[in-house]
């Protein structure tokens, strides 16, 4: 009966089995997953567009294999989570369409421009460093292909964050010039960073019953606080200056309390006013469009292989 179904999920949840996709689950948990897996795909994807930016210009040959193959990783992200998607019941065809017509989400951070090369030391340390904050509980979320997909996923993403210190540490002890670079990098991903967590818990509208299916292990505030806490120290270590004057050690808490997060500027961006919305999806859109020959000869390929066989 359909009451013995949901306990025998509700069971599973409870001793920490992992939901698999043939198991019975609840139409609004198999959304749920649906629609955080998909923008968490089209992130990746749409995520390879601010650092691609800066390949022809990387300033050595080592600077660039490194970031090739962090983008190139990142493709493999999208592709993992695409198929994760996938065993729920949604084609890779339905997300495309709906990250191509402008109806999917992704993630706000990738809507913002990469000016200067500092700006890979930044994305990586502060994007990628906030992107493993929220995605090493991950490897525990309930449903078992996306928890499978993040466990290497998590070990890229650590190594992207590394890349993005080390860039941002040779800058922060070069040249004025270059720490200068540095900081003005900092200063313009701190905030959007700390956004990335999604909005604060009172305004998250999936977060309780998110949690309830241990899709979610911590809350948007929870790992926004752990990442705060923990890239402050980084920055001390190279010098560079967080920009935010409330930045305040909290002896009581425990925690570094911190300012006003423009929440405006986040929904303005999630919207698709961001500074780079429009440029971002004309890029995907193109990507399609010109590889419509290859999917084409795919296909016409296959079809011939499936013909022979059948002679
Ligand atoms: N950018 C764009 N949209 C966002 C963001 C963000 N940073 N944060 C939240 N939102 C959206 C949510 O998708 C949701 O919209 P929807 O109902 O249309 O789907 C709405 O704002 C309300 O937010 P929440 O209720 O808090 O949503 P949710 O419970 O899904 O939590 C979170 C958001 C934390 C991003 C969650 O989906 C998640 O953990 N996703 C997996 C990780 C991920 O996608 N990372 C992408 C960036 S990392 C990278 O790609 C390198």
């Amino acid at each position: 009966t359909a009451q013995s179904f949901e306990q025998h999920f509700q069971d599973k949840l409870d001793n920490e089995v992992s939901i698999e996709p043939r198991d019975w689950m609840p139409d609004d948990y198999r959304k749920t997953l649906i629609r955080q897996i998909s923008q968490h795909a089209h992130s990746e994807i749409v995520g390879m567009l601010p650092e691609g930016n800066w390949i022809t210009r990387a300033p050595s040959l080592r600077r660039k294999a490194v970031l090739l193959a962090k983008v190139q990783d990142e493709g493999g992200h999208g592709l993992y989570l695409y198929s994760a998607a996938e065993t729920l019941g949604i084609t890779r065809d339905e997300m495309l369409g709906q990250l191509h017509s402008g109806k999917a989400k992704y993630s706000s951070i990738f809507n913002y421009p990469t000016l200067t090369w500092a700006d890979m030391g930044a994305v990586g340390w502060l994007v990628d460093g906030a992107a493993i904050m929220n995605q090493v509980p991950l490897c525990r979320t309930s449903y078992g292909p996306y928890a499978r997909a993040m466990v290497r996923v998590c070990k890229e993403e650590s190594f992207h964050q590394r890349q993005g210190f080390e860039i941002m540490m040779r800058l922060a002890e070069g040249s004025e010039t270059q720490k200068k670079m540095a900081q003005d990098a900092l200063n313009r991903w701190w905030w959007p960073s700390i956004m990335m967590f999604g909005p604060k818990d009172d305004d998250s509208a999936h977060s309780a019953q998110s949690m309830a299916w241990r899709i979610k292990r911590f809350s948007n505030d929870e790992l926004r606080q752990k990442f705060i806490d923990v890239t402050v120290e980084q920055a001390k270590l190279i010098g560079l200056t967080i920009p935010d004057p409330d930045l305040k050690w909290n002896e009581e808490k425990g925690h570094y309390d911190f300012g006003a997060i423009n929440w405006d500027e986040f929904w303005n961006v999630v919207k698709g006013n961001g500074p780079c919305n429009k440029e971002r999806l004309a890029a995907r859109q193109n990507a399609w469009n010109n590889g419509a020959w290859v999917r084409d000869a795919a296909l016409a390929y296959s079809e011939k292989r499936k013909e022979r066989a059948e002679k």
